[in-house]
């Protein structure tokens, strides 16, 4: 079963009484929990984190299944979110996920069978003048060519 480590519990505490409502603290606290998990939410951690607020479990996903950046099944060590929205589509950002996909050998939403990398496309990241680019965990990587991300991915512990 899923629990934050005391120091999780306590951000997500000091979160609620930042805001005026403690629905205002789901996302700050998705962040913490989806750091703790992993990289993903489950639904113990969405139980766990509804105990912890007082908040429906039926809030929490609301939130949780609306914005892409919580993940909502295991991802690779290193999450690569590659950007195929109109900018970076236009400067090759498909054919990029597509060959980062291939070169990992494994197919979109997937994780390496060494658990060291998953893929996924995403929309736009706001960052359309260095287009191409990709996202990994919290790092953004642009005006990417398909040798420059593979560069980038290789030298990953
Ligand atoms: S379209 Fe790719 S960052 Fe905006």
């Amino acid at each position: 079963m899923f629990q934050l480590s005391n120091e999780g519990k306590t951000k997500v505490l000091s979160k609620m009484k930042r805001y005026e409502t403690k629905e205002s603290a789901i996302i700050p606290a998705l962040y913490i929990a989806q750091k703790e998990n992993g990289g993903w939410v489950s639904d113990e951690v969405v139980l766990h984190l509804s105990q912890l607020m007082d908040i429906p479990a039926v809030r929490i996903n609301e939130v949780f299944k609306f914005y892409t950046m919580f993940n909502q099944a295991p991802v690779g060590k290193h999450h690569v979110q590659v950007c195929c929205n109109i900018s970076c589509a236009l400067n090759g950002g498909r054919e990029l996920a597509g060959h980062i996909c291939k070169e990992l050998k494994i197919g979109f939403n997937e994780v390496t069978d060494d658990e060291r990398f998953s893929v996924s496309k995403v929309e736009c990241l706001g960052s359309c003048s260095t287009a191409p680019m990709m996202q990994v965990n919290d790092k953004y990587h642009e005006n990417l060519t398909p040798e420059s991300a593979m560069n980038i991915l290789r030298g990953l512990k």
